[in-house]
């Protein structure tokens, strides 16, 4: 397989996991390049469900070697539960999972922070964020005041950690929030790097060497084009480059060794946290999605609000990633709508939007404008070819395609792995 970037291009949850790993059969390295255990990846293998927060989906696979890219920022000890998590299910992480020594690390300071700040904001401020701490350390790390993972395993952690925490519990006092203890985390986290260290590497040169070697890396994106720092509803974002550029900064991955570029959607539209969502839907429809498509966090067990698809969204995460394909998930979640609505632009203020507005404010405002299609009222799970289904549903799909200006790569119809119709990937 041509080396891929797979990116979210909605608010996350697009069912990133469950293609990571159908794409996995056919790679040689799979690499995660930003975010944390923000993520929550879920991938369903015959009876076993697994959620990845953030170790790359690809793990599942034997011996597939898998990386974590500088772009990441990593609690250890959520990463050590995860591999344990993963051990006890047989699934034997050594030798075969590296992780940047450039990577930032999450402390227990910048969950801290995380939730002070969420708790200081008022109603219609908060960003709903997962209170993992993801805010805080890439803030650090724009500050450069961040600690790396080389520094995590370095002998000299407890010196160079000691002055931040101090740092970090100036500004806990000063929000009033309980503060930190110093020689618990030094403790804790000197015995977690103990147990990562032997991970730790420079991934930069793995990478470069196989790509000079011709092998087949496939690009595993965290969040959505929505939460994306620069190009998603600020503030309502997480706080790394979801989209395409990400997978390059966040791995050292040169830009002329990516081959195909796949972006990822759901039939129709969720979001988790605060921030606006133009197609959210509070009616029956809404609850409907919500309920069949099992529509709650996968990190959190937040429910995910639901909406019809929005095709100006999706249209404009093309326009960033610059899709070669588009793989679509959780049809089969529509199968009962006797009528399925489509949002093709925004009005807002008597003018009409065909693109993401930057304002807030604006973006809060817009109306969308649909156009219909009928629904194909019969169940999709069990199809396993493409031409074999409905011709509405088949409707459906193309019509979406054509808006966002993109081709079918792939058709997902259920969780499992026999629910994949591969029609170009
Ligand atoms: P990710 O963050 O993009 O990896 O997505 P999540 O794992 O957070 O959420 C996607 C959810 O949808 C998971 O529970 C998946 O098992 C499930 N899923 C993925 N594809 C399909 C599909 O085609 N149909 C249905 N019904 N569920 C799916
Ligand atoms: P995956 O990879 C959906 C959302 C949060 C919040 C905002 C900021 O599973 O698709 P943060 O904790 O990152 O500072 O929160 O971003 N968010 C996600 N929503 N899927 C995710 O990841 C998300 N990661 C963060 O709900 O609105
Ligand atoms: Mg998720």
């Amino acid at each position: 397989m041509p080396n891929t970037v797979l990116v979210g291009s909605q608010w996350g949850d697009e069912g990133k996991g469950k293609i990571i790993d159908v794409l996995t059969e056919d790679v040689d390295m799979v690499v995660r390049f930003q975010g944390g255990n923000n993520a929550g990846h879920t991938v369903e293998i015959g009876q076993d469900k697994y959620v990845l927060h953030l170790i790359p989906s690809g793990i599942l696979r034997e011996n597939q070697v898998c990386i974590m890219g500088n772009g990441l920022v990593i609690d250890p000890l959520s990463l050590l539960s995860e591999i344990d998590e993963l051990m006890a299910d047989d699934i034997d992480v050594t030798g075969r999972l590296f992780i940047s020594d450039r990577a930032h690390v999450v402390f227990p300071y910048h969950r801290a922070l995380d939730g002070a700040s969420e708790d200081r904001k008022a109603e219609g401020e908060k960003i709903g964020t997962t209170k993992r701490g993801i805010g805080p350390t890439y803030g650090d790390k724009i500050a450069r005041v961040g600690l790396r993972m080389a520094d995590l395993i370095s002998p000299s952690f407890p010196e160079v950690i000691s002055g931040r925490i101090d740092d970090a519990n100036l500004i806990l006092k000063a929000m009033g929030a309980d503060l930190v203890d110093k020689d618990e985390i030094i403790a804790e986290y000197t015995k977690a790097a103990e147990r990562l260290a032997p991970f730790v590497v420079d991934t930069i040169p793995m990478i470069s060497e196989a790509i000079k070697n011709g092998k087949s890396i496939l690009m595993e994106g965290a969040q959505g084009a929505m939460l994306d720092i620069d190009f998603g509803t600020y503030p309502f974002v997480t706080s790394s480059n979801t989209t395409v550029a990400g997978a390059c900064s966040g791995t050292g991955m040169p830009p002329s060794a990516i081959d195909r570029v796949v972006g990822i959607v759901k039939a129709y539209t969720t979001r988790v946290g605060e921030g606006p969502m133009p197609t959210e839907l509070s009616d029956e429809v809404g609850e409907t999605l919500g309920r069949v498509g099992n529509e709650f966090g996968a990190t959190t067990g937040r429910p995910r609000r639901c909406g019809w698809f929005d095709a100006v969204v999706v249209k404009y995460s093309c326009m960033i990633n610059g899709y070669d394909y588009l793989v679509i998930t959780k049809l089969d979640v529509m199968d009962s709508l006797e009528t399925i609505k489509i949002c093709v632009a925004y009005e807002c203020d008597g003018k009409i939007y065909d693109t993401i507005p930057a304002d807030i404010g604006i973006m809060e405002r817009c109306v969308p404008q649909y156009e219909e299609m009928p629904g194909w009222c019969e169940p999709t799970t069990e199809i396993d070819n493409y031409d074999d289904l409905p011709e509405k549903a088949k409707a459906y799909v193309a019509r979406l395609c054509e808006l966002v200006g993109s081709e079918l790569g792939i058709l997902s119809v259920g969780p499992k792995r026999a629910s994949t119709l591969r029609v170009k990937i």
